[in-house]
């Protein structure tokens, strides 16, 4: 997107607790990423995410996949929402549904994930139990474009965290999401302001080609 779009529209998709949502949410009450977050949309109805979205004056709409027989179907009602707030950028935020070549197309360039691992480390699932599985004296947490296959697309940004001795995948965990919790909003104030863009499959920066793992982020880094 140009940086000559006023207030740049966002929509969010979730599935649960919505913690990132939460810290979009607040980036943005804060002024420090100038955007709108017109919607959230869940595929699963009563999950805290929603209640987040609600009390910050957020839109809603809960398209359960249960309903669908299809994943195209699916897809196809969850387009049908999202472009109702012609959103200049789609924002998964623990949306926990494997998306069809067709919708990622439609948003290609224009959606990011976050993924709790440093990827292309450990795609899919139980990614902290998977890193202490392997021994792994780091793991971390990932901001990605969305390209047709599963957690992949070039990164943007990733924070590492220590694994420690005595971690479990649940403190581990916790680790990661606070970094998570710093790292989206920096991609998506990146991406509002029209510094970052996805060219040829490569995640830019400010015109330059980000790094393969993405920006790493610095232990004393700050919203900028
Ligand atoms: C995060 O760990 C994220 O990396 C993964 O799903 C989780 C979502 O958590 N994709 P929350 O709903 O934002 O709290």
């Amino acid at each position: 997107m140009s940086n000559d779009d006023i207030n740049p529209v966002i929509v969010v998709l979730i599935s649960g607790s919505g913690s990132n949502l939460q810290a979009l949410i607040d980036a943005i009450a804060k002024r420090e990423i100038e955007g709108t977050i017109s919607a959230v949309i869940s595929n699963r109805n009563d999950v805290l995410g929603l209640k987040r979205a609600q009390k910050a004056g957020i839109k809603t709409h809960v398209v359960d996949h249960k309903n669908y027989a299809q994943r195209e179907i699916f897809d196809a009602q969850l387009i049908h929402q999202i472009d109702q707030y012609e959103p200049d950028l789609i924002v998964l935020a623990g949306f926990m549904r494997i998306l069809t070549p067709d919708f990622v197309r439609r948003y290609e360039g224009k959606m990011l994930n976050i993924h709790p691992s440093l990827l292309p480390k450990y795609p899919g699932l139980h990614t902290h139990q998977r890193a202490l599985e392997n021994g792994d004296t780091e793991h971390g947490a990932t901001v990605h474009f969305v390209t047709s296959e599963l957690d992949s697309g070039p990164n943007i940004i990733q924070a590492k965290v220590p694994v420690l001795k005595q971690d479990t995948p649940d403190t581990l965990s916790v680790r990661v999401q606070e970094q998570e919790h710093i790292i989206y909003p920096i991609a998506v104030k990146w991406y509002v302001e029209g510094r970052l863009q996805m060219i040829d499959q490569q995640a830019m920066l400010d015109e330059e080609q980000l790094p393969e793992s993405g920006l790493l982020l610095s232990s004393n880094q700050t919203l900028h």
